[in-house]
């Protein structure tokens, strides 16, 4: 998720483009970058690696004049974060600069065309090969900018929001998007360009949002020009911001934490993008493919991780138990790496990490790296020290993820931990293609049924309030929701500073039965799945003993909803499926209790988003 700003008006751009990046920074910022054409008529494109604060002490010493322009704050998704692959990129006559968020998809196939055209390139990244496609199409077509812009939008497949400069047209500015956000703000006699509205609300309250395949042309002294990609006129539709700056850096939405939540059909959809292909009813994660052997051959797997990565990771194990029939172990970091493992050379250890910066992590993917063990991360954050040392993994490109509380990076863990578990059952022959199949066609329904979920967080608000008085919680679940009960009581833990516990519910009868009364809250994950009636026994001895019990069950659940206190319900779905789905109403739960109980939802005592230290 990268920030994008662009302007075209009576004033020095480069000020406002900054200032618009310094809003944006909250998208990402691995690096950062700006382009501009001067009074000259010189395209003049700066970049550095970092912060937006980096940017601007390397343009001090340059020529940032220019009353044009657009910048980019990255968060890396193709390509290493770095100047290089930092945007604006230029086309390869530098007429043309772009600036892009998102992922094209089938930019390999785009760029190996462009090369037999005898196109060069310079970084990894797949927007400069949308800049090369369009001089292409602009140069071999004879078309102007817009047009090129729509034709060669046309053969990209994937999400992006673009805004592209032409030297030779100074008084163009031209942009388009897909999938990802692009704000348009109308000034007097001057025009915005952004991701959202933050970079926008300081100078009008005047914007259109701009509608997925369409192509907006900017001119100085002309109305905002509105067309789809196959040049269909449209007529732009202008709002007034009500939002506030900070409300709006949260998307409107009163925490990071909240909105990160209601962002997972939209992350998960992300997530999946270019692997879960349920037309063909496949899976293709590309550091699975490039490093079968060592998955078909691994006697053993070890999952390595933290937190809220670690509960990933034990869904993980079930999920490739079940599937590759490859024993796991999983490991918290802080153990492994201090406890003289025993690792082998056809090991494969698969390290959890949204941060890609946590030194527990990291030290027991080093250990096990000297040891000889093919090392497998599963990361947010491109280029981050995890994914560095690994020799291969998988990003979960959810964007980045501010609320110290993980949320939607979990998901997407647990969606990328189930993809590989599937993608080593096919190709070793130990799921059944019928299941297989099944499977994949219904991960690519988890978004929708996210949303249904989130449906209900008005209603979980408002039970929340009676929870508050709790000094105690216990979570419990079995099987594949076993994890999801330690981590709905971690979301509570970190956040409302509630003491909760997540069990096996059949641990229960082992000990903490002793603790049950009207004044410790009970949640049980019970959806409907191989262990469903013994759970519903689980209850029952709760209720027996006076138990306040909150229940999440599949819809249309006719037990569990007849003696639980509080019923959530979750959309049916495949058994190894269930923790994407019944993981958010805990999120939400902890969420709402957090909340009225005053605590800092976003930024929690004592805690860090990373934890670098050990
Ligand atoms: C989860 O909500 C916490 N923020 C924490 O447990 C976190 O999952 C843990 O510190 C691991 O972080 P990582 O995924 O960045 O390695």
């Amino acid at each position: 998720m990268c920030g994008i700003v662009g302007y075209i008006g009576k004033r020095k751009a480069y000020p406002i483009l900054i200032k618009g990046l310094h809003r944006l920074e909250y998208r990402g910022y691995d690096s950062a970058g700006v382009a501009l054409i001067n009074e000259q008529g010189q395209l003049n494109v700066y970049k550095a690696k970092g912060k937006v604060s980096e940017l601007e002490t390397f343009c001090e010493s340059k020529d940032t004049g220019g009353t044009i322009g657009i910048a980019h704050t990255r968060w890396a998704t193709h390509g290493e974060p770095n100047t290089v692959n930092a945007h604006p990129h230029y086309s390869e006559s530098e007429r043309l600069a772009i600036i892009h968020n998102g992922i094209i998809e089938n930019y390999a196939v785009l760029k190996a065309g462009l090369m037999e055209q005898g196109y060069t390139f310079k970084s990894d990244t797949d927007t400069e090969v949308l800049v090369q496609l369009v001089e292409y199409t602009q140069v071999n077509q004879h078309v102007d900018l817009k047009t090129a812009v729509q034709l060669a939008l046309q053969q990209v497949i994937g999400a992006y929001a673009i805004a592209i400069l032409d030297k030779t047209h100074p008084d163009t500015l031209i942009a388009a998007r897909k999938g990802s956000p692009l704000v348009v703000g109308i000034g007097e006699d001057e025009y915005f360009l952004a991701s959202d509205a933050t970079p926008i609300v300081e100078y009008t309250d005047k914007v259109i949002y701009i509608e997925d395949e369409e192509v907006v042309s900017l001119r100085l002294g002309e109305k905002v020009d509105i067309t789809t990609i196959n040049n269909v006129t449209k007529t732009p539709e202008i709002k007034r911001l009500e939002l506030s700056l900070s409300q709006l850096e949260k998307g409107g939405y009163p925490h990071f934490m909240l909105k990160e939540i209601f962002e997972q059909p939209r992350t998960l959809t992300d997530s999946m993008r270019g692997r879960v292909n349920v037309r063909q009813d496949n899976i293709a994660l590309s550091g699975f493919i490039d490093n079968k052997d060592r998955f078909l051959n691994a006697k053993r797997i070890i999952i390595t991780a933290c937190g809220t990565s670690w509960h990933a990771g034990l869904i993980a194990m079930y999920a490739i138990e079940e599937f590759a029939q490859i024993p796991v172990e999983v490991e918290y970091s802080s153990e492994f790496r201090y406890r003289k493992p025993v690792i082998n050379k056809d090991d494969v250890v698969i390290a959890i990490s949204q941060s890609g910066e946590t030194a527990d992590t990291l030290a027991a993917i080093q250990l096990a790296k000297e040891k000889g063990a093919f090392i497998f991360s599963i990361c947010n954050v491109v280029g981050a020290s995890i994914p560095r040392v690994s020799d291969s993994g998988c990003y979960t490109h959810v964007g980045p993820e501010i609320g110290v509380a993980s949320t939607k990076a979990f998901t997407a863990q647990v969606t990328a931990l189930t993809m590989l578990a599937l993608c080593i059952g096919r190709e070793k022959k130990t799921i059944s293609k019928e299941q297989y199949l099944r499977i994949v066609r219904e991960l690519g329904q988890i978004p929708d049924k996210i949303e249904r979920v989130l449906g209900q967080n008005k209603r979980i608000s408002d039970f929340a309030k009676t929870f508050t008085y709790a000094q105690n919680f216990i979570y419990l679940g079995r099987g594949y929701n076993f994890p999801v009960a330690m981590e709905g009581a971690l979301k509570l833990k970190e956040i409302s500073y509630i003491h909760a516990e997540g069990y096996p519910a059949a641990e229960m009868k082992h000990g903490p039965i002793a603790l049950i009364s009207q004044e410790m809250p009970v949640v049980v994950v019970a959806p409907h799945c191989g262990t469903y009636e013994k759970v519903v026994s689980n209850i029952q001895e709760i209720k027996a003993r006076k138990g306040r019990v909150i229940a999440v069950v599949t819809e249309g659940d006719e037990l569990v909803s007849k003696i639980a206190d509080y019923c959530i319900e979750v959309p049916a779905t495949e058994e190894c499926l269930t923790p994407l789905l019944t993981v958010i109403p805990l999120q939400l739960l902890a969420y709402h209790i957090a909340v009225v109980k005053g605590c800092d939802v976003d930024q929690p005592r004592n805690l860090a988003k990373s934890v670098t230290v050990e």
